[in-house]
C-alpha cells in the first residue's frame, strides 16, 4: 500500500499538531519532530534517563512518545499523591496501537478501568485465593516444587550452569497450579517454548521500534521489524493457550470448579443472558497469559538476581546461611511460619527488590478524566509512566541508595523494619495483585536453596553485572555452581 505524496504530508502535519503541549502540561526535554523523545529513550536505560531528566524539569515532567502525549511520575509523594489519592484517575491504561492489537484492551492486566476490568481482577483475586494461599496445602505444594527445583540442580553436581530455565519453570509451576490445576514437568518443551517466546515480547515491547509502531502504526504493513516478530509470538501464545484451556476445561463440573478456567467459564455460562457481561474466550485467553507472564517473568528475575547477589556477596551469604541453620537446620523444609524468625533473609529479599527493579517503570497507566497534579493540568487519555526506580533511589527516604544493603530494613535489634518508600509492586487499584503469592515463593524458593547449596562463581569470575534492556530488569546470563553444603 505506497501512501501518495499528499496523504503523507496530511500524516506529517498531523503527527506535528499531536506534538504540541496542552496548556498547563508539565514541561519536559525537548523532542525532535515526528518521533519526539522516543530516541533518547533508545539512547540507555530509560529508567535512569528519566530521574535523571526529573533533576532538570522536575519530579512531573512531559515526555512526547512520538505524539503519544504522556507524563512522568518520579518519587514515593508524586506517586502516591496520583495512584492513591488520586486513584480512579490514575487507573486507566493507555491505549495503545501495540495493546489494541493484541488484547483489544479487554483481559486484565492491559483492559481499560471499568467493568471489564473490575469484572477481570475480581475473579483472579478470589481464585488465587480459592485455588492458592486460601488452601492450607498449598504452601505444601510450593515446597513439593522446591523439591524438584532443588533435586534438577543436584543433577549438575556443584558444575556451572545457568539456572535460568530452572526457575523459570519452577516458579511458572505455582501459577499454573491455580490457572490450570496442574504442573508441567521441566522436560516439557512446549511449554517452555510457550513462555520463551512470551518473554521474548516483554523484551521487544521495550524495544525503540515498537515505541515507533505505537506511534505510527501503518509501519505495521512492513514486513519486517521487530513489530512482526513481536506479533507472531503473540499469535503462537495464543493458539497454545486456547488448545490448553480446552484440554483441563474437559470434564468440569458446574458448581465444582477445580482452577481459574473452570472458575471463569462457570461465570461466563451463569452471566450469558447478560449481554454487558465481559468475559469471553477471547478475554480468558488473555487473562491467563497475562497472569502466566506477570508471575513468571517477575519472580524468575528477582531470584535470578538474588542468586547473583549471594554469590557476589559471600559475606551476606554466609549469614543467610547461619540464618537459616538457626531457625530451620539441615533438614526440615522452610516453611512460611518461620519467616518472622528470619529478619536478616527478609531485608535480604526486601533489598533485592529495592535494588534490582525488576519492573522499574511498572505498567504505563493512563488518566481517566482531566485532572490537575500540583497545578498542572493533565487531559483525560494523558499516558502516566510511574518511575518505581526513582521512588527505590529516591535520596529523601534512602541513605546511600545506590549501595546494596541489607541492614536498611533492619532495627538497631536485628528486627525487620517496613519501609514507606518500598514500591516494587506500585500502588494504588491496579497494584500488583500477585503480590502475596510472589512473597511466598521468594521466601520458599530462596530459603531451601541456600539451605541445600552454597553458591559461587565458576572460579570466582564475577559476570556482568548490568541488567537488559526491557520492560522488566533481568541480569545477563551467567553461569553459576551450586555445591552441596551437606
Ligand atoms: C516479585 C514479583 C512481582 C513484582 C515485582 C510485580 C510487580 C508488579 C507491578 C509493578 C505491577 C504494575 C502495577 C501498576 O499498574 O501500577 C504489577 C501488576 C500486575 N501483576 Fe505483578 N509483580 C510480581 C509478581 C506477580 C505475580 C506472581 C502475579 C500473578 C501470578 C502478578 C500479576 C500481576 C497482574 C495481573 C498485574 C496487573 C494488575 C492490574 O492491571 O490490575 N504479579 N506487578
Amino acid at each position: 500500500e505506497w501512501q501518495t505524496p499528499n496523504l503523507l504530508e496530511a500524516r506529517v502535519v498531523r503527527q506535528l499538531l499531536k506534538q504540541r503541549r496542552p496548556v498547563g502540561f508539565p514541561p519536559g526535554p525537548t523532542g525532535l519532530p515526528l518521533i519526539g523523545n522516543i530516541h533518547s529513550l533508545a539512547s540507555e536505560q530509560p529508567h535512569v534517563y528519566m530521574k535523571r531528566q526529573s533533576q532538570v524539569h522536575g519530579q512531573i515532567f512531559s515526555l512526547d512518545l512520538g505524539g503519544i502525549s504522556s507524563i512522568v511520575l518520579n518519587g514515593y509523594d508524586e506517586i502516591k499523591e496520583c495512584l492513591i489519592q488520586q486513584s480512579e484517575v490514575f487507573a486507566d491504561r493507555p491505549s495503545l496501537p501495540l495493546f489494541k492489537k493484541l488484547t483489544n484492551m479487554g483481559g486484565l492486566l492491559n483492559s481499560k478501568y471499568g467493568r471489564g476490568w473490575t469484572e477481570h481482577r475480581k475473579l483472579a483475586v478470589s481464585s488465587f485465593r480459592l485455588f492458592g494461599y486460601g488452601q492450607k496445602s498449598f504452601e505444601h505444594k510450593i515446597s513439593e516444587e522446591s523439591m524438584f527445583f532443588l533435586d534438577a540442580i543436584d543433577t549438575y553436581k556443584g558444575k556451572p550452569f545457568d539456572l535460568k530455565h530452572l526457575i523459570t519453570n519452577a516458579v511458572s509451576n505455582v501459577t499454573n497450579l491455580i490457572i490450570f490445576g496442574e504442573r508441567f514437568t521441566y522436560e516439557d518443551m512446549e511449554f517452555q517454548h510457550m513462555i520463551e517466546i512470551f518473554s521474548e515480547n516483554i523484551e521487544l515491547a521495550a524495544s525503540a521500534s515498537v515505541f515507533l509502531y505505537n506511534s505510527f502504526p501503518w509501519i505495521g504493513i512492513l514486513p519486517f521489524g521487530k513489530h512482526q516478530q513481536l506479533f507472531k509470538n503473540a499469535a503462537e501464545v495464543y493458539n497454545f493457550l486456547l488448545k490448553l484451556i480446552e484440554r483441563v476445561s474437559q470434564n468440569r463440573k458446574s458448581q465444582l470448579p477445580r482452577h481459574y478456567i473452570d472458575a471463569y467459564l462457570e461465570e461466563m455460562d451463569r452471566n450469558k443472558n447478560d449481554p454487558e457481561f465481559t468475559y469471553s474466550t477471547e478475554n480468558l485467553i488473555f487473562s491467563v497469559g497475562e497472569l502466566i507472564i506477570a508471575g513468571t517473568e517477575t519472580t524468575t528475575n528477582v531470584l535470578r538476581w538474588a542468586i547473583l547477589f549471594m554469590a557476589l556477596y559471600p559475606n551476606i551469604q554466609g549469614q543467610v546461611h547461619k540464618e537459616i541453620d538457626l531457625v530451620v537446620g539441615p533438614n526440615k523444609t522452610p516453611s512460611l511460619e518461620e519467616k518472622c524468625k528470619m529478619p536478616y533473609t527478609e531485608a535480604v529479599l526486601h533489598e533485592i527488590l529495592r535494588f534490582c527493579n525488576i519492573a522499574p517503570l511498572g505498567i504505563f497507566h493512563a488518566t481517566s478524566k482531566d485532572t490537575v497534579v500540583r497545578g498542572y493540568s493533565i487531559p483525560q487519555g494523558t499516558t502516566v509512566i510511574t518511575n518505581l526506580y526513582s521512588v527505590h533511589f529516591d535520596e529523601k527516604y534512602w541513605s546511600n541508595p545506590e549501595v546494596f544493603y541489607p541492614e536498611r530494613f533492619l532495627d538497631s535489634n536485628g528486627q525487620f523494619v517496613k519501609k514507606e518508600a518500598f514500591v516494587p509492586f506500585s500502588l494504588g487499584r491496579r497494584h500488583c495483585l500477585g503480590e502475596q503469592l510472589a512473597r511466598m515463593e521468594m521466601f520458599l524458593f530462596f530459603t531451601s536453596l541456600l539451605q541445600r547449596f552454597h553458591l559461587h562463581f565458576p572460579h570466582g569470575l564475577i559476570p556482568n553485572l548490568k541488567s537488559k534492556l526491557g520492560m522488566t530488569l533481568q541480569p545477563y546470563p551467567y553461569l553459576i555452581c551450586a555445591e552441596r553444603r551437606y
